[in-house]
Formats: C-alpha cells, structure tokens, sequence
C-alpha cells in the first residue's frame, strides 16, 4: 500500500517554512490506518517486546492499537503535570519549542523488553528523552517504530544505537 496517499501535506504549519505532514487522513481512513498499524506490527513481530512505550498525543494514536494488535500491555509518556503518580521527568528540546515529558515510575520493570512508537521522528529530542526515561527504570528499548520520517532533520543520527523502523521517510 502506497501509505503517503493518505497523508496531508500542509504547507507553513504551525508556522512558515514548515511543510507539516497530518497524519490525521490516515486515521480517517479505515483499511488504512489499520494496514499501518499492521506495518508496524509485522516490524515488531521479532523483537519479542514485553511492552510497548508512546509518547503523548500522537505517540497514542500508534502505540495504542499496535499495542492491542500485539496483545501487549501499553505505557504512556507524558508531558508535564498529565500523569497522576510518582514520575519520573527529562526535559528534552523539541522541533518547535522545550518542554519536559514523564513517565510513571513503576511503568516498567528492570530488564523489561520495550519497543518504543511515536507518529514521527523529526529531529529526534522526543525520542531520545524517551528512551533516556525508559533506560533509567532498567528497560531495555529492542526497536522503536514509527509511521513517518524526517530524514532532513537527521533525527536518526541521535537513535544510531537502535533498531528503528519508518513507514514512511521524507
Ligand atoms: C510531535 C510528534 C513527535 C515529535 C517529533 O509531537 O508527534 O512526538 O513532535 O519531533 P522531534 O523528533 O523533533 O522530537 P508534539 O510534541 O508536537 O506533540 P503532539 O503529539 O501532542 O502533537
């Protein structure tokens, strides 16, 4: 399936220059959102995950149905102030501005196999503070999968220790 059909491209969003790609017409769409997903799922099927990690809010709208297609259990990662217990915190840059993301404490077990997702990798900050949260509770990250890439940004460089996966580079 030609996946980037179903993906907008919008042009200077959120501000000039930027040429955003909406991820939200693939969602739309049943068959396909459902055949991404199945994507990543078939990326994942050797990594032997015990979890899967997603950074909010687009990190969900992957993570979640890849985690039930592979009847896994799912650990949010969210931005300051969202999550109710004891968290840990990294701040981390990100492509249009700063901010801190979290993760619950007791979201991962030391030595737990996790595969980490998100919508996009652009220049990789929220990525790498993931992984940096998953890695100090004593997680193992063994691939991190995403629906698009930004190869310009170079984020890859900053994950040249992992398996990662994209649907789609531009
Ligand atoms: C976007 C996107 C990724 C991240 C990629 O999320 O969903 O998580 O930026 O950028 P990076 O590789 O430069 O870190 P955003 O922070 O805009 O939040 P959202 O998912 O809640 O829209």
């Amino acid at each position: 399936m030609d996946f980037k059909q179903y993906i907008t491209i919008v042009e200077d969003y959120p501000k000039e220059g930027i040429r955003f790609k909406d991820i939200t017409t693939l969602m739309q769409d049943g068959p396909a959102y459902k055949a991404a997903i199945q994507e990543l799922g078939k990326y994942a099927a050797d990594l032997d995950a015990d979890v899967i990690v997603g950074p909010e809010a687009r990190g969900f709208v992957v993570g979640c149905p890849l985690a039930v297609e592979m009847e896994k259990g799912f650990v949010p990662v969210r931005k300051a102030g969202k999550l109710p217990r004891e968290v840990l915190s990294v701040d981390y840059g990100l492509e249009y501005g700063k901010d801190s993301l979290t993760i619950h404490k007791d979201s991962i077990t030391k030595g737990q196999k996790v595969l980490i997702t998100d919508d996009l990798l652009a220049t990789g900050g929220t990525i790498e503070a993931t992984i940096k949260m998953v890695e100090e509770l004593g997680g193992v990250v063994v691939g991190i999968a995403f629906l698009i890439e930004l190869s310009y940004l170079n984020g890859r460089d900053r994950l040249a220790n992992y398996n990662t996966f994209s649907l789609m580079t531009y």
